[in-house]
């Protein structure tokens, strides 16, 4: 069920009130042909800084740049009229200190158009978040698996298992409850430690690899269309198998034009048909 005033842009507000309607539908978008194909069918479309791995290739996040972030954000607000966009701050353009989160936050919000902001942290993050949204910047801080700490984690694991994660989680996100955070993402982290974190909570909670219980769920894309043939997240469920397609056209055309079958006259400029 969807609680925001046709013709306009799911807003923060609208989100607010989803915590007690319906579930929350996000997905990623980095490109404007992909941001026009999901906007009607979603809430929010997350510009996440997961594009450093899945659209160029890099092992990690980490060499995300906000210029990058800024480019697809711009693209995909041009693809879309519906959804909310958030824009993924990337590694280094926010942990250093409030000031300098502030100041990416602000030129990150103003030179791509988004409504809201998506911070990777802990306690260590809730002041910064104080300070943003005491500005008017609507952030939404992602807590449990953070890619950007990587290199910290040893790899990509699932979180939350210590005997005392729920408690630890459930204080950190009532604390950016309190900061003023309009929602929270919560990535990798074990069931029930998601669900209590959700329960504990007056604003959303978006979930990936977490709970059935969250108030709304995200993916990537790619992962939903099947796009990479050698590697699914056990969390992603796959809708659709976009890799084999594209591989089956690229071959098609590939033989068409070794054996000249293309082009035909018909995609000829100036012969008679
Ligand atoms: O970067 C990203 O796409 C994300 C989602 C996976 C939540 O942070």
């Amino acid at each position: 069920m969807s609680v925001h005033q046709a013709g306009k842009r799911v807003s923060v507000p609208d989100l607010r009130r989803m915590k007690a309607v319906g579930k929350v539908v996000m997905l990623t978008a980095y490109t404007k042909p992909m941001a026009q194909l999901l906007d009607p069918h979603c809430d929010v479309l997350l510009v996440g800084d997961s594009l450093g791995m899945v659209v160029y290739g890099m092992d990690s996040t980490l060499g995300v740049s906000l210029d990058t972030m800024i480019a697809h954000t711009q693209a995909v607000m041009r693809g879309s009229s519906h959804a909310m966009v958030m824009l993924d701050m990337p590694f280094g353009s926010y942990q250093e200190c409030k000031e300098q989160a502030y100041r990416n936050c602000a030129r990150a919000l103003a030179e791509s158009g988004c409504q809201a902001l998506k911070l990777e942290g802990g306690a260590e993050l809730v002041e910064t978040v104080a300070f943003l949204a005491a500005r008017g910047i609507p952030v939404m801080p992602h807590i449990g698996l953070m890619p950007q700490r990587v290199n910290e984690m040893g790899g990509f694991r699932a979180q939350g298992r210590e005997a005392d994660a729920a408690e630890k989680w459930i204080a950190i996100a009532r604390q950016f409850e309190s900061a003023g955070a309009f929602g929270l993402l919560i990535e990798g982290t074990v069931e029930p430690v998601a669900r209590a974190v959700t329960e504990a909570v007056s604003v959303i909670v978006i979930g990936i690899g977490a709970s059935p219980a969250c108030d709304g769920q995200v993916l990537v894309t790619e992962d939903v269309i099947g796009m990479f043939n050698d590697f699914q997240p056990r969390f992603a469920k796959r809708y659709a198998d976009v890799g084999a397609e594209v591989t089956k056209a690229a071959a098609a055309y590939a033989a068409d034009v070794r054996s000249g079958a293309f082009p035909a006259l018909e995609h000829c400029f100036g012969v008679k048909r």
